[in-house]
């Protein structure tokens, strides 16, 4: 049963402990309602996908209370300082580079060294955010590839009994998210959204090439710059071949170096994948073999990361 959470003093303290025991609680932003859960906990985050149903590890914004927090996950240089204290809070997401240490879940940052930041302007969430006291990843509370929510009621239609709870704070004013501002390296547009990406070029005194342009696809779920490991991986090994290192999946893998899951849990095993694929890669000289994951639920997601990290590279 997903709770409905009344926006006051005690459906928030209801909201924040659900967060904290990695619960997802959809709440409302200024730009649409988000699903939220600990941006720290890989099983929270993992639930997020399963909730939405999506079929890719595409990195997730991190919502925070305050610069405090901003600056405890990513890393500030002056322009970054800039845009956020003009737009901060407000419909702007600034990706910088990770803080080492940030203790951020892999799967939020897709195993990337960057991660997209928004404090968001909603008092609702904000008053979430402070509650909970800790950095919070929220996409859109849609099942993937549905139209994003600007009500409860939406939310509710979308992902009754696959969510801990909503809290409803009424319709969203902007409606559409927000716009995402890349400054990790030059400044670039990564998705026009809430703020004109005008008012970001006149605060940058700079103009703002869309990315996406033939070089540079407009979706990081693309990029060659996404985390794999240096070791040649083999998919769908039931068993390892000698010196190799073996990622296991479920029951039969009980031998296996490392297990995904004992039990054969997709969202145990999407919750490990990232640290498993780093814990591999730094213990083996040899391949990493992989157990054939199930192409079902979280699966999907699993063995897409997996076939990319297993792609030849350049
Ligand atoms: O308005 C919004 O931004 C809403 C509300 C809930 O805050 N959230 C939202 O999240 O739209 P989502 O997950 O639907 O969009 C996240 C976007 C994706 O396009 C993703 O590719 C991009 O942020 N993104 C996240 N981390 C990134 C990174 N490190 N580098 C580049 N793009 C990143
Ligand atoms: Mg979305």
């Amino acid at each position: 049963m997903t709770e409905i959470l009344n926006a006051d003093a005690a459906g928030l303290a209801r909201a924040a402990a659900l967060l904290s025991q990695g619960g997802l609680v959809a709440f409302p932003t200024e730009t649409v309602y988000g699903l939220g859960g600990d941006a720290r906990s890989d099983l929270a985050v993992a639930r997020i996908f399963e909730a939405k149903g999506r079929p890719r590890f595409n990195p997730l914004i991190v919502h925070v209370a305050d610069m405090t927090m901003a600056k405890e996950v990513a890393l500030f240089d002056a322009r970054a300082e800039r845009v956020a204290g003009a737009f901060w809070p407000g419909p702007l997401t600034l990706v910088l580079p990770l803080r080492s240490g940030a203790r951020i879940s892999d799967l939020v940052t897709a195993g990337l060294s960057t991660v997209a930041v928004r404090m968001p302007a909603h008092p609702v969430a904000r008053a979430l955010l402070s509650a909970f006291g800790g950095p919070v990843a929220a996409p859109s509370a849609n099942p993937s590839g549905k139209v994003s929510p600007t009500r409860a009621e939406h939310v509710i239609a979308g992902l009754s009994g696959l969510i801990a709870a909503v809290v409803d704070g009424g319709p969203c004013a902007v409606g559409v998210e927000s716009t995402i501002l890349g400054l990790t390296g030059d400044p670039e547009l990564l998705r026009p959204g809430g703020i004109p990406a005008e008012a970001l070029e006149a605060c940058l005194g700079t103009p703002l090439p869309e990315g996406g342009s033939a070089a540079k696809p407009s979706a990081p779920g693309q990029l060659a710059s996404h985390y794999a490991p240096s070791a040649p991986i083999r998919l769908g090994a039931t068993r390892p071949e000698p010196r190799e290192l073996w990622i296991g999946f479920g029951p039969d893998a009980r031998g296996a170096d490392l297990n995904l899951s004992l039990t054969g849990d997709l969202v145990e095993a999407a919750a490990n994948l990232f640290h498993f694929l780093r814990e591999a890669d730094a213990r083996t000289e040899g391949t990493i073999a992989v157990s054939p994951i199930p192409e079902r639920g979280l699966g999907r997601a699993i063995n897409d990361r997996l076939r990319r990290a297993a792609a030849p590279r350049h």
